[in-house]
């Protein structure tokens, strides 16, 4: 047991670094500075650092409980943010909260940024100091990449000059400070002593359970949880597109074959994004050589596929209301791929709006928490053929019918998040489809 650095943690004396200030590492640094500690925060993006260290979050979306905490750990001196590496020097303890991307063609893990980050906090480790990653990562590179690319940099030993944890963040925006405090986590030591020692640390922030074990276990647990809910939901896709075809309404169907014990069907939608889900199976099946995983990848080719077929109902929609697609104008509403966040990271709009263009329409894009789409909604509307619901954020769940119809060119609603209601957009005079969901 490393009784030096269990003793500066005990006391609160331990200096704190946080690599990476995205989603999970701002959070994370915020309440380490809250919970008494010195915590520096590291990033490449200048941009980032600056406004950190002005004390504002460069987080848009609803963020509970995450501007004020900044403001506070930033002024009371608890926390600031730099570019520079030295700063690693005096820290007794090292977060990786780094994005941990798949290549978009082969699927394999992109660990530019992980070594990067690995690379650089090597050249500048403290002896004797515990490194915990955060980042999710594939089965086995806690000791095929973090350990070697550590050892490599700093000339040190791990388990003897540096220990190693893998600590998976389990949060999702809209809820970072809350899933941080709240949620049980998997600490994945490298030894029995480096877990016992970050479980010490933990313990000033988490509130949730910690459940401590190995760095391949913590690997395998993040990656399967990620992998199993987009199983889930592509089966709950793939459900909506049979109830759609056989005249249907997935809705009602869910709701009854989750009165059946032990069934818990997930909602189906207009698409999967984010950083984490749509990557997270694939990271899972990474090393697992003679493994083809013929589930998980059909899982993904059917999430995957949602956005376009979005676009097949807005045809089918347009159809109804005498309009071709070609030349047709369509609003598309939400390009974040969760509702009220700023994330458009693996956005299905994104998806949508290639293949809407594909087919010769005009788009236009309104999202409330995207600085480039965020624009007056009745303006975006103003002319439009087709409105097309990809994300439910609060402003779109208030939307005037009314007024909105007086503003389009033809009236018609694709709803792919099930929140407008069929019976009123009919009375009301709309087409209307609904995923899921048969005319
Ligand atoms: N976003 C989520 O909901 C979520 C939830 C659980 C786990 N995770 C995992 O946590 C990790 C981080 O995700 P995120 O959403 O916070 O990503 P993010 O893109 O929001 O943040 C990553 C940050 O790391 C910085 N960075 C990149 N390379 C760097 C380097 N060499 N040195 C210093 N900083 C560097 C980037 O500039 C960025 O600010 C990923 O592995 C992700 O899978 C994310």
């Amino acid at each position: 047991m490393n009784r030096e650095l269990l003793g500066r943690i005990q006391s609160r004396s331990a200096n704190l670094a946080v690599i990476g200030l995205g989603y999970v590492g701002l959070p994370v640094a915020a309440l380490f500075a809250r919970a008494g500690f010195d915590v520096v925060g590291i990033d490449v993006v200048e941009k980032k650092i600056s406004k950190i260290n002005s004390g504002i979050s460069p987080i848009e979306g609803q963020e509970p409980g995450l501007a004020d905490l900044l403001k506070q750990v930033v002024s009371s001196g608890k926390f600031r943010a730099t570019k520079d590496y030295t700063a690693c020097q005096n820290a007794d303890c090292v977060f990786i909260a780094v994005e941990t991307p798949v290549d978009e063609v082969t699927k394999k893990p992109d660990y530019v940024a992980l070594r990067g980050a690995l690379a650089s906090l090597g050249q500048n480790l403290k002896r004797g100091a515990l490194v915990i990653v955060e980042s999710t990562i594939a089965p086995r590179t806690m000791q095929d990449v973090v350990l070697p690319t550590i050892e490599s940099t700093s000339g040190l030993k791990a388990n003897a000059d540096f220990f190693l944890v893998h600590c998976p963040e389990r949060l999702t925006p809209g809820k970072l400070i809350l899933n941080i405090e709240t949620m049980a986590r998997v600490v994945g030591g490298m030894t029995r002593d480096a877990a016992e020692i970050a479980a010490t640390l933990y313990r000033y922030v988490v509130k949730g359970e910690l459940d401590l074990t190995d760095c391949l276990t913590a690997e395998l647990v993040k990656t399967t949880e990620n992998a199993y809910r987009d199983v889930q939901i592509a089966f709950a896709n793939e459900v909506a597109l049979v109830c759609e075809a056989v005249g249907g309404n997935v809705w009602q169907v869910r709701e009854l074959v989750n009165k059946s014990p032990g069934r818990h069907m997930l909602l189906p939608g207009a698409g999967v994004g984010g950083h984490c889900i749509p990557k997270d199976p694939w990271l899972l099946i990474a090393n697992a050589e003679g493994v083809d995983a013929p589930l998980i990848r059909a899982a993904r080719r059917v999430n995957d596929s949602m956005p376009l077929h979005i676009a097949d109902l807005v045809v089918n929609a347009l159809r109804e209301a005498g309009k071709e697609i070609r030349g047709a104008r369509i609003a598309v509403l939400g390009y974040a791929y969760l509702e009220n966040s700023d994330d458009t990271r693996n956005s299905p709009s994104a998806a949508l709006i290639a293949r809407l263009n594909e087919l010769g329409a005009e788009v236009r894009v309104h999202d409330p928490y995207v600085s480039e789409y965020s624009g007056d909604l009745m303006e975006t509307l103003r002319g439009m053929d087709c409105a097309v619901l990809m994300v439910a954020h609060d402003e779109y769940r208030q939307l005037d019918f009314g007024a909105m119809k007086k503003r389009m060119r033809a009236s018609v609603i694709v709803d792919g998040r099930n929140e407008f209601d069929a019976a009123k957009m009919h009375s009301m005079g709309f087409v209307f489809l609904q995923i899921g969901q048969a005319e």
